[in-house]
């Protein structure tokens, strides 16, 4: 029984807030980092990690699918992030040191739930990065082209993307089509492309060499900037940031003239369904305001900063980015948008024929992916060196590089983890898995402020989500979306009317799940009072999760019991709470 409850051990949040108070960092007692940042260098440290590879890539494919409506998906992305940046906020104002959910959770839920969660947040910063490599290389190549040097194709996309390609292709071949008609089709993507991919590629042994090279190279050079401890001084991302910004203004100003309100009708060309196809490209946009959280040791007041910082931030990308998806859809058919650079490709010859803008543009996306690359490259390790501080991993995550000053284990570890397999992997596949990850961080840090809540311990909290009693409320919201998504989304709900068939059947378990977890929640919402905007947030991240389709959760469930191994492999032996929770503040 204390075996099992060691479990769940957990870390004291006023232990916790007496050492920072202090000035020492986490379970290290030792001296805390400079504190430097302002709330508007948090701000920018917040777009510099959002706006990238989702406004600049991933935004394509979801205009293409869901056509003008997909702005609907983004503003309702932002409220679900709003809800969960509350929460970020009040977790960030009461444990204002690094280590961001992993540390919340082993402060709100114990020791095996942060484990999962610091493992899960792999997803986010890791599996996350490969998506922004892939993107990278797209605009990257794309620019090169633009100056006369090509790649060859084989050496530019993943596999899996050559290989449909090729299978496409072929399927229209054999349609009666020739490869010239084909060529010129404009509502296919890059489908032309993959399919020379695929044809031009040398086979070895059987099998066709293709993969992404300069996605490789992005992520060796990153890398070895973090390793040298080249940071972003304050100045040069600020820097970056204003150059993001300013693009995308641009985009949106010189995009609004060229605008042809035909483009926008039908407005939801594939309903709703079409427009939930986006939710995984559009929630990866989102993804980045929470990393500000990391860098809670090296502010002016995180207490006060950290909140303001995470919402200015989001507040500034939603604006943006519903104007982006409006401009983009208004000015080419959605049909053109299935490309990886489509904000440079609606102002090059596919769409108003602006080359220069065109080229600024794709400059741009270069250096604004390099950004969040950078910052979730240096992201990760930190969170390594959290879990390896706590001894739930070996020691050398947490080794410091005598030179460089930097966890250089941790650093090379994850630029092999991003490096690799941004060679093969396909940019949706990414996608999935780091929107999926980043879903249910959110999740348990939604839960998690409701644990914190209701255990009635009296803890100092400058920011607090402001309280509404959830009791009739939330059921009455509950219900309303579901009769939302019953009328946008009917084919959904029809999930409990046949059984039969598991190949069918097994698409319906997210849904169900989902139903019968917000079931429960409400409940305690009725008899517990809970508070109104965590709730809120458990329900909308976890709709949004229900939309990443089963072969998701597969592979994300199947992921998450790989940690499970190596935690009790490791973690669960070496760990620095090894005492049972007796007193709280004697754990540390
Ligand atoms: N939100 C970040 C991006 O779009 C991860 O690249």
């Amino acid at each position: 029984m204390s075996s099992l409850s060691n479990l769940f051990r957990k870390k004291s949040i006023e232990k916790i807030q007496r050492d920072a108070a202090l000035g020492f960092s986490d379970s290290e007692g030792s001296h805390s980092l400079k504190r430097t940042l302002t709330v508007v260098d948090l701000t920018s440290f917040g777009i510099a990690a959002v706006i990238g590879a989702g406004i600049f890539s991933t935004i394509g494919n979801a205009a293409y699918n869901g056509g003008p409506a997909v702005v609907f998906l983004f503003i309702f992305t932002a409220i679900a992030c709003a809800f969960s940046a509350l929460c970020y906020a009040e977790f960030a104002a009461m444990i204002p040191v690094a280590g961001s959910a992993y540390t919340y959770a082993y402060a709100s839920f114990g020791e095996l739930i942060a484990w999962i969660i610091g493992w899960d947040l792999l997803m986010e910063y890791a599996i996350g990065n490969i998506a922004v490599a892939i993107s990278w290389s797209d605009y990257f190549t794309g620019l090169l082209s633009g100056y006369g040097v090509n790649v060859p194709q084989f050496l530019t996309m993943d596999f899996l993307t050559a290989s449909r390609g090729f299978a496409k292709v072929s399927e229209l071949l054999t349609a009666g089509n020739t490869l010239e008609q084909i060529a010129v089709m404009t509502d296919i993507g890059s489908v032309y492309a993959a399919y020379q991919a695929w044809t031009t590629s040398p086979v070895i042994a059987g099998i066709h060499v293709v993969c992404d090279l300069p996605a490789l190279v992005i992520v060796l050079i990153i890398t070895t900037l973090v390793f040298i401890g080249i940071r972003e001084s304050k100045r040069a991302s600020n820097i970056m940031v204003a150059l993001k910004l300013a693009v995308i203004f641009m985009v949106i100003v010189l995009g609004a003239f060229y605008i042809d309100p035909k483009n926008w009708s039908p407005f939801a060309p594939n309903g709703a369904a079409g427009v939930l196809k986006g939710v995984s490209a559009v929630f990866f946009a989102y993804i980045g305001f929470d990393a500000i959280s990391t860098t809670a040791e090296e502010c002016n007041n995180p207490q006060r900063d950290l909140p303001r910082g995470m919402m200015y931030s989001l507040v500034i990308c939603t604006v943006l980015y519903v104007l982006v998806s409006l401009v983009l859809t208004g000015m080419v058919s959605y049909k053109l948008l299935a490309v990886g650079d489509p904000l440079a490709f609606v102002f090059g010859s596919g769409g108003v024929n602006l080359p220069w803008i065109s080229g600024i543009v794709a400059v741009s996306a270069v250096i604004a992916m390099s950004t969040v690359l950078l910052v979730f490259q240096m992201g990760q390790p930190r969170i390594w060196m959290a879990m390896s501080r706590d001894g739930l991993l070996p020691p050398i995550f947490a080794a410091i590089h005598p030179k460089f000053k930097t966890p250089w284990f941790a650093t090379v570890v994850t630029g092999f983890v991003v490096a690799i397999p941004s060679l093969f992997l396909n940019l949706t596949e990414v996608t999935d898995l780091t929107s999926i990850g980043t879903l249910f961080a959110f999740v348990l840090v939604c839960g998690g402020v409701l644990i914190v809540q209701q255990s009635g311990e009296k803890i100092e909290r400058k920011f607090q989500v402001p309280y509404f009693n959830s009791k009739f409320l939330a059921p009455l919201l509950f219900a309303l979306l579901l009769a939302g998504v019953f009328v946008f989304n009917g084919e959904s709900m029809k999930i409990f009317l046949t059984f039969g068939d598991w190949e069918t059947d097994k698409h319906k378990l997210p849904l169900m799940v989902y139903l019968a977890a917000a079931t429960v929640l409400m409940y305690f919402c009725f008899t517990k009072n809970l508070s109104l905007i965590p709730v809120l947030g458990l329900l909308s991240c976890g709709y949004l999760m229900t939309e990443l389709g089963i072969t998701n959760w597969t592979r994300f469930i199947g992921w998450l019991l790989l940690g499970l191994i190596v935690y009790f492999l490791y973690g669960r032996t070496h760990s620095k709470l090894l005492a049972p929770p007796a007193e709280p503040s004697t754990l540390l």
